[in-house]
């Protein structure tokens, strides 16, 4: 299959049939360009109010079971995605003049899927994981620097297991969309959904 040049633009015929190897492509891209943290994506979630939020969170694994980030499961966005499991994502890298969106439904990661992750984080990102309420008000910066310490001499020696708060979502594409800027903006969109079990390929309007 055929990638995309990154000034010639895309065509339908360049597209891998299968979206996760497309979007696996381009991240490889992004890799070999130099760009920081490709692999940042946005994440937008809803609350059952119909309050849309949106933070970066890093990609962890990417398969053809869905695409995985981790994170705190009292957070505000995890609140939002357990009362309301859909969900967005959104790659931006610049320097390619690409984006990439995708959509759909989250589950979270199994715990022995969890653990096995965490055991793969450096330590004091593991501690730090026990220490922050994320999303939650914090009196100061000492509290939370004391707490750190605190979390440091109780695990001391000992492998630190992931908090029972802590995991990973999986988000379920139904819907990705790979743009890619061309001149006098006739940009390109290439948007797969899914149809049974395979993905239709439409061009969209720029
Ligand atoms: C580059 C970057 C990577 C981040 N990665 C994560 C991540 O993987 N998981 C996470 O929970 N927060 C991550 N964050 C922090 C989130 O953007 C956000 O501040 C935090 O998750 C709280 O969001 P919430 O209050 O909406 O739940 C990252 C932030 C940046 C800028």
């Amino acid at each position: 299959m055929n990638q995309a040049t990154e000034t010639g633009g895309l065509r339908k015929h360049h597209l891998h049939a299968d979206p996760t190897e497309q979007l696996r492509q381009w991240l490889e891209n992004a890799r070999a360009r130099g760009i920081t943290d490709p692999s940042a994506m946005v994440l937008a979630t809803c609350s059952p109010e119909g309050r849309p939020s949106a933070r970066v969170v890093l990609l962890k694994s990417l398969d053809e079971s869905g695409i995985v980030f981790y994170t705190n499961y009292e957070s505000r966005k995890a609140k939002d995605l357990e009362r309301n499991p859909t969900a967005a994502l959104l790659f931006f890298w610049q320097s390619l003049g690409r984006q990439v969106r995708i959509e759909g439904t989250v589950t979270r990661t199994n715990p022995e899927e969890t653990a096995e992750y965490f055991r793969t984080r450096p330590l004091l990102s593991q501690i730090s994981a026990w220490v922050s309420r994320q999303s939650e008000v914090v009196s100061d910066r000492e509290t939370l620097e004391r707490e750190f310490e605190r979390a440091q001499k109780r695990f001391e020696g000992k492998e630190v297991p992931p908090p029972a708060y802590w995991g990973g979502y999986r988000l379920r594409p139904s819907m990705f969309e790979f743009w890619q800027g061309r001149e006098n903006r006739l940009h390109d969109r290439l948007r797969y959904r899914r149809e049974g079990d395979h993905w239709i390929i439409d061009r969209l309007s720029p």
